[in-house]
């Protein structure tokens, strides 16, 4: 709480006697701008007249520092009667002396405030190197009541990846992986009970027709060692006999001849039959495919441990029970919901919401004239399966913007079965194409593909600098690290909607603002601290009130930003606020260290400086890790 002792101490230092009243939404244990919004709320309720609750909301941050670090817009407060300009100078003439902030100034309708930066500083930086890599997080934020930590937490459903077994692994299920993944690591660290389930697509005749095409053409070896690949070469060349049946089926018959030993007979039937005994629980065909199942998910799980993933739950469109479809189906009749059109049952839209709304949602088949559910029927049954397994308190759908439709088909019906909370529950978090992405061999299928490809190349750039390529302990290693960055950062630097085209060339560059740039920003930082070879001990005890000089003055405020740009992270759920502040940070700091050596400095200042450094390396490596890098400490 605000006046925990550790931080009551920090505030005593400061002659900041008077303990902190407390706000909703106000954490300074866990953001240090949360004491300068606090301190600043108590000198403008006295100067305005306005109420707190007024006053604390309105105190915005700024994403340029000339801005000031913090503003008030003068008309959120709502004084009757008098402008902005008259009332700000009102206000600021009023201004008592603080330690924290300077007297305010008016900027057109606003009254900008910035903060005293030695006593920034001093609440700042010990309170980084204190709390590592815990810097940024607040879990608070995830409790059911933030005053009261035992009504427990809430808990937040991330579904994300979600490829399809023996197909490929297509850029849209990378970019899912991607944000699926920073969404995971955003609730965490705001103390939500995050639950990630990869939804496989598994199941359908397509299984039935896999194994068949195991049988053909499968080999039990080339299965162990690389399931993937090969259970897509089976897919591959069954898919191809298919098409020549029939192919086949349409030339006999438009031929006059009798085709019906291949109809009866021929690979699309024995799928059917195949998909059939699945269904019906038959042991051998559930064991063949759940053998498939497993041996692409153990592959999927080392995959995805690059990208510093895992999932709670392998679920998938197989997962879901028949008899859940059942209820959901006789709940979509009951509610008037669902009709049956053509021997199909349906969703006729534009009968339940009026004119283009209604139509827009279409009319989506729920099951089929011979009785086979679809992706959609599954995905309905599955929420409803979730929602008893999990009692989550909120659900996110991370899928292309492609599945736009689809997921808003899905929410509103499960809003007219009568489960309008349920839908209200979830959400969907789209994104766009990626256009051009290809290996070097030609089209893309894997994502090991792609991970490979991005780590030649990036071993290539490390060895165009030979002196550094031979301090590097395990180049190839550091080289897959990097490309790995390289494609997230790639994928992250944009809003999520937006398409982008892949730039192979482009992102493992050092240049611009691309991953191999962060990765040596933080390398640069690691290799400061291993080289002054300073106490941390030591570095803690600096003295912080040495560092006057613009350069560490204004790196000490961007820094002072990060808790602030990870919460408003949680209301944009886009990465690129993430990304965008890191890289703000990084240029900041690479504009400093001609400023700010520490080799050759005094020993006190040598010391001041390194705490700086040091606090600037935590949030940077939190940043990181956040987004599901991997920093680097050399390269
Ligand atoms: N497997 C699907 C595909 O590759 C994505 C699944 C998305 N999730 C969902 N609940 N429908 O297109």
């Amino acid at each position: 709480t605000a006046t925990s002792s550790p931080l009551a101490e920090e505030l005593k230092k400061l002659s900041l006697t008077t303990p902190l009243p407390k706000y909703p939404n106000c954490f300074p244990e866990f953001n240090p701008v949360d004491i300068y919004r606090a301190h600043l709320t108590s000198i403008l309720t006295e100067v305005t007249g306005v109420d707190a609750a007024v006053v604390y909301p309105a105190l915005q941050w700024t994403q340029t520092l000339e801005k000031g670090d913090l503003v008030l817009p003068i008309p959120a407060l709502r004084v009757k009667g008098k402008k902005p300009l008259e009332l700000g100078e009102e206000w600021i003439a009023k201004f008592p002396s603080s330690p924290l902030v300077h007297k305010p100034t008016v900027d057109g309708t606003f009254l900008k405030f910035f903060f005293k930066v030695d006593k920034l500083a001093e609440i700042l930086i010990p309170s980084i190197l204190k709390r590592q890599t815990a810097f940024g997080q607040n879990p608070l934020l995830g409790l059911k009541d933030t005053e009261n930590a035992s009504k427990g937490r809430k808990r937040i459903i991330i579904e994300f990846s979600s490829p399809n077994i023996a197909k490929p692994f297509h850029a849209g299920h990378l970019r899912s992986t991607i944000i699926g993944g920073f969404l995971s690591n955003l609730y965490e660290g705001a103390g939500w009970d995050v639950v990630r389930i990869n939804y496989l697509g598994d199941w359908g005749k397509q299984y039935g027709l896999l194994a068949l095409g195991f049988e053909k053409y499968g080999d039990e070896k080339a299965l162990e060692v690389d399931p993937i690949n090969h259970l897509y070469e089976l897919y591959v060349n069954i898919n191809k006999d298919l098409t020549a049946e029939k192919e086949e089926i349409t030339k006999l018959e438009s031929e006059g001849k009798d085709a019906s030993h291949l109809k009866n007979e021929g690979l699309d039937e024995q799928a059917r039959r195949y998909f059939k005994a699945m269904v019906d629980n038959d042991e051998k065909a559930i064991a063949q495919w759940a053998r498939f199942r497993d041996m692409s998910i153990k592959r999927y799980k080392e995959t995805y441990a690059r990208l510093n993933i895992h999932f709670d739950d392998y679920s998938g469109e197989s997962q879901v029970k028949q008899e859940k479809m059942d209820f959901a189906a006789k709940k979509m009749e009951e509610m008037g919901v669902s009709e049956v059109s053509e021997g199909a049952v349906i969703v006729d839209f534009s009968k339940h919401i009026k004119g283009k709304p209604g139509k827009s949602l279409e009319r989506p088949i729920i099951k089929k004239k011979d009785g086979t559910a679809l992706y959609l029927t599954r995905d309905i049954s599955e929420m409803m399966q979730r929602e008893e397994k999990y009692h989550f308190d909120q659900m996110i759908y991370v899928v292309a913007s492609q599945q736009d439709l689809h997921l808003k088909q899905l929410f509103k019906i499960i809003e007219l079965m009568g489960y309008p909370e349920l839908a209200a529950k979830c959400q969907h978090i789209n994104f766009g194409l990626v256009h051009g992405m290809s290996t070097r061999k030609g089209t893309v299928k894997f994502l090991d593909d792609i991970l490979r490809d991005v780590g030649e190349k990036m071993h290539e750039v490390m060895q165009k600098n030979q002196a550094k390529y031979e301090q590097v302990e395990n180049p190839l290693a550091t080289a897959d690290i990097l490309g790995i960055s390289s494609v997230m950062v790639q994928d992250m630097s944009g809003k999520r909607i937006n398409n982008y085209t892949f730039n192979m060339d482009a992102m493992t560059s050092f240049e611009g603002d691309t991953g191999p740039y962060l990765q040596y920003a933080h390398a640069r930082l690691c290799s400061i601290t291993r080289r002054a070879g300073l106490a941390p001990a030591e570095v803690a005890l600096a003295n912080l009130s040495l560092l006057t000089e613009p350069h560490a003055q204004e790196l000490i405020r961007v820094i002072s930003q990060y808790p602030d740009v990870v919460q408003n992270t949680l209301k944009t759920l886009e990465p690129t606020t993430i990304l965008t502040y890191l890289f703000k940070m990084t240029h900041t700091l690479s504009s400093s260290y001609d400023h700010l050596r520490i080799v050759g400095s005094e020993r006190e200042l040598m010391l001041a400086r390194m705490a700086l450094y040091d606090a600037a390396r935590v949030v940077l490596n939190n940043g990181m890790r956040l987004l599901g890098l991997t920093p680097v400490e050399r390269m």
